[in-house]
């Protein structure tokens, strides 16, 4: 995936992700900190930050956060909306999440959330969190997944790899700069193999309504009736998966988030 396609796609629509109701008041925010418990003297770093929502939910309970992103236009959103919610200890740095620009074990928390489905090679980026989190540092993960026997049961590999498949074509269609969903087994499997622990994960699942989902990223016309057919016309495991519902003409589908909480073992 080509990352100056991210940069374009988000710095297009960087003004959308302030006020997107999933991004802004999701409630994986709100759990994330649940989970966490972050502690005041922690230096935290927030990954692919977007508007800086996940940054500015962890900043009242922790020393600094930094804001990190690949995408300018969204790391100046970022700033405004903190100086707009007077939170005065997070700073906002220009980070692509495959090769963090920070020392070793600087961090006690990193996060990122609803964005490594765009990173190209996501094994690299989880050891980089393992790289800059301080031994007994936590690493809190929220973001989308593709169906699997976990997340789907009922459904042979075939008709979930189908699902899958068809699943991420459904996102790149509707953003170009979507690399992959991992499922929600595989995630499990990736952060244990660069030597974190996990302490908790959870799915959430998050109902979202069909047009402003497509219409924040600049969908229209025939690639918005494309994306509504997928959904539609989708097979059993894909139904079961995005669970489709209409009401009225307003059609709605349900995307579930990987809610991950893994440490690293202390030195
Ligand atoms: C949906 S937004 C993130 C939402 C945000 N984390 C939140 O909680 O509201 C996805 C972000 O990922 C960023 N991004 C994509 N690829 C990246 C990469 N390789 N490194 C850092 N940021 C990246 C994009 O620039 C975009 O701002």
């Amino acid at each position: 995936m080509n990352k100056s396609l991210v940069q374009d796609q988000f710095g297009a629509h960087a003004a959308a992700y302030v006020t997107s109701t999933v991004h802004a008041k999701g409630a994986s925010l709100a759990r994330l900190v649940e989970l966490v418990q972050p502690e005041k003297h922690w230096q935290a770093l927030d990954v692919a930050t977007g508007a800086g929502h996940t940054a500015l939910a962890f900043a009242p309970y922790v020393a600094r956060v930094i804001a990190s992103d690949l995408t300018q236009p969204m790391l100046d959103e970022a700033a405004k909306l903190a100086v707009a919610k007077g939170i005065a200890n997070l700073e906002t740095a220009l980070a692509d999440a495959e090769a963090l620009p920070f020392a070793d074990a600087r961090f006690d928390l990193v996060t990122c959330r609803i964005a490594p489905h765009h990173f190209p090679d996501i094994p690299t980026f989880v050891s980089e969190v393992e790289r800059v989190l301080k031994p007994g540092g936590t690493f809190a993960l929220a973001d989308n997944i593709e169906p699997d026997a976990e997340s789907t049961p009922g459904f042979v590999p075939i008709e979930l790899r189908d699902a899958a498949l068809i699943y991420n074509t459904f996102e790149r269609m509707r953003d170009p700069s979507h690399s992959r969903c991992l499922g929600m087994t595989e995630w499990s499997e990736l952060i244990e193999d660069a030597g974190l622990r996990i302490v908790h994960k959870e799915r959430a699942p998050k109902e979202m309504e069909f047009e402003p989902w497509a219409t924040r990223m600049g969908c229209s016309g025939p690639t918005l009736e494309r994306l509504r057919s997928i959904l539609l016309e989708a097979s059993l495991a894909l139904k079961a998966f995005l669970r489709p519902r209409s009401e009225g003409d307003v059609l709605f589908f349900t995307l579930d988030e990987a809610i991950i909480i893994a440490r690293k073992p202390a030195a």
